[in-house]
């Protein structure tokens, strides 16, 4: 949902933005522009479409600044065309800024400014800001910043610069994310912390409500209404390599494959602890959780794995529908949002109107320091480095490590529960070898319109997770369904043309998938099954058949996820798509 950078100090801005940008271009791709305080004028460049073009409009410009503003875009208001681009000025061209998130009342204010005369040049909501900058300003960014935020309202992060300050960039948040990166001699403001991760690793996250003043020579934050705030720095435990690529052809590949390091990772992170949270969940009547898309559908695993371990009920819902919902709740309950970028607004707005009932939350994120981590009354993490790809990948099996970490942390038989899982990180490596032969299959079923997904009990949202995966980087309209409930509708959809997933490893609804299977194979779909090595009867009922390793019933989804990430990977990469970048999404959604 955009990606903003604000780099001063003591180089020259242009490399460290676009570098920057280029990081951040997981969060938005259809426009990109930077601001530069060039002596004492701001020079602007935006360019619509993907980052290179920007880089290419700036080819052979001999740019000095040492100060000066980035974005990508994901439009939100007013179509992604290069009047639309950040950054957006005040009329004289004295004020630049960058925003990522929505302004709900720009309308309001655009009128306001139209009517005392003011001539606006894009069709976008963060324009205002810049006119509202330049109205309220009397000789000081800060001041003049704060007094517009008083008429701002919605969710959002902006950094603006101004020819009449330079070496200065106010940075502000209220619902989006923004950090601070500390630097020697120069200093940074990021939506996300790739973004900086070559030039420092000492970051402060700001919170809602907070307004950073930054200069080559420090920085200061303030609340809205100008009270300093002493904050602290925190170390960001992440290195430059995992935010690359690594040899890889795109970023989506190179993290299904650290999946058994992020899983690995995860799990250490819990099996040596003494508690891993200062409650016991024991304790509480019911857990909701709450979480979007893939995130979701870790928390549907995760929801078994308490239930039949912990033995506490758990509810799973939407955070889009939560907050509007009419979920009764008490303090008995404790509510847990699982959120990879810990930014996700459905989710965080979810879990603050759950702490204005007085009732607890859990975060569950793979980013230390996030909105969600932070706001929350505890946390635990996944640890699997930065995941750039848009698609979710590494995360998703590092939540379900997180997850299932918590139900075996939780159960009588945790000891059993946690050395089950160890060997998981090398079963994940072994399913990994069976790629080749999934990119065959993919070749095979490329061109299909429709896919169906089937699996049942654990592997149901697994199913939907495949189904997510192949929809949101080739664009083939994918189901994931329940394999039970196909007979009350779906079935009709089936012939033969339709390519099936159905992940049937052995466990305790087997028998009853190879039903489903047969009701398949007689409406003569393509069966693609997923299934353990060595399954004979599997293999015999599909038109295709995946090996993944076999494990114990409760550990299934660590494997069976694999394949499904990769048929999606392979038929978005053969048909020549932008993978890591797919349309219309954005890797960080900060908008409702
Ligand atoms: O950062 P989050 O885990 O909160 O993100 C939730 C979803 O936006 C995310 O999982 C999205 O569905 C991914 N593109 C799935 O691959």
């Amino acid at each position: 949902m955009c990606g903003i950078i604000g780099y001063t100090g003591k180089d020259i801005a242009v490399p460290i933005l676009l570098g920057g940008l280029e990081r951040l271009e997981y969060r938005g791709y259809d426009s990109a522009g930077v601001a530069l305080l060039e002596g004492d004028k701001l020079f602007i460049k935006k360019r619509a479409g993907k980052i290179r073009e920007l880089v290419r409009s700036l080819w052979g410009k001999p740019l000095k600044g040492k100060t000066g503003i980035g974005h990508v875009r994901w439009a939100t208001h007013g179509e992604p065309t290069e009047d639309n681009a950040h950054p957006h000025t005040d009329s004289k061209g004295e004020f630049a800024v960058v925003h990522n998130g929505i302004i709900e009342n720009y309308l309001e204010i655009r009128k306001e400014l139209e009517e005392e005369g003011i001539k606006l040049s894009s069709d976008t909501d963060t324009e205002v800001i810049a006119h509202l900058i330049s109205k309220f300003y009397k000789g000081d960014l800060l001041e003049a910043v704060l007094e517009a935020v008083k008429r701002l309202s919605g969710a959002f992060a902006f950094a603006v610069i101004s020819s009449k300050e330079p070496g200065r960039i106010v940075g502000v948040k209220e619902g989006s994310p923004l950090i601070v990166g500390i630097g020697e001699g120069e200093n940074f403001l990021a939506s996300d912390i790739p973004a900086i991760l070559p030039y420092t690793k000492k970051i402060i996250p700001l919170n809602d409500g907070e307004v950073a003043d930054v200069s080559p020579e420090g920085v200061n934050i303030y609340d809205f209404s100008g009270n300093p705030i002493t904050k602290e720095i925190m170390i960001v435990p992440w290195d430059l390599i995992s935010a690359e690529k690594g040899g890889f052809k795109h970023f989506m590949l190179k993290e299904i494959y650290e999946q058994p390091k992020a899983v690995g990772d995860t799990l250490k992170g819990f099996v040596s602890k003494e508690s891993v949270l200062p409650i016991d969940l024991r304790e509480f009547r019911r857990l909701i959780i709450v979480a979007c898309g893939t995130s979701y559908h870790a928390a549907l695993i995760g929801k078994v794995w308490i239930e039949r371990f912990v033995n506490i009920p758990v509810e799973v819902i939407y955070a889009s529908e939560f907050k509007y919902g009419h979920t009764p709740l008490s303090p008995d309950d404790i509510v847990m949002g699982i959120s990879q970028s810990g930014e996700t607004a459905d989710t965080k707005f979810s879990l603050q109107s759950v702490k204005e009932k007085g009732v607890k939350t859990i975060a569950l994120v793979n980013v230390v320091g996030s909105s969600i981590d932070r706001e929350s009354d505890f946390s635990i993490y996944t640890h699997a480095g930065p995941e750039i790809g848009v698609a979710a990948t590494k995360t998703f099996s590092a939540q379900l490590a997180a997850l299932y970490s918590l139900a075996a942390f939780y159960s009588m038989e945790r000891e059993a529960l946690f050395k089950k899982v160890s060997s998981v990180p090398m079963k994940i490596e072994k399913a990994l070898e069976g790629a080749e032969h999934i990119e065959v299959i993919s070749e095979k079923y490329m061109k299909a319109k429709d896919f169906l997904y089937l699996g049942r009990y654990l592997n149901y949202p697994v199913a939907l997770e495949g189904a997510l995966k192949l929809k949101e980087i080739s664009y083939i309209h994918a189901e994931g369904y329940p394999a039970g409930e196909m007979k009350h509708g779906p079935i009709a959809l089936i012939d033969e043309n339709m390519p099936v997933v159905c992940v049937a490893p052995k466990d305790r609804v087997y028998e009853k998938m190879l039903s489903n299977i047969e009701e398949v194979r007689a409406r003569k779909g393509k069966v693609i099954s997923i299934g353990f090595e060595g399954d004979g009867t599997l293999k015999e009922l599909s038109t295709e058949f995946i090996e993944v390793p076999s494990v114990e019933e409760e550990l299934t989804p660590f494997t069976t996820t694999l394949p499904t990430q990769l048929i999606a990977y392979f038929i978005a990469s053969k048909l020549g798509l932008d993978v890591d970048q797919p349309r219309n999404l954005a890797k960080t959604v900060t908008v409702e």
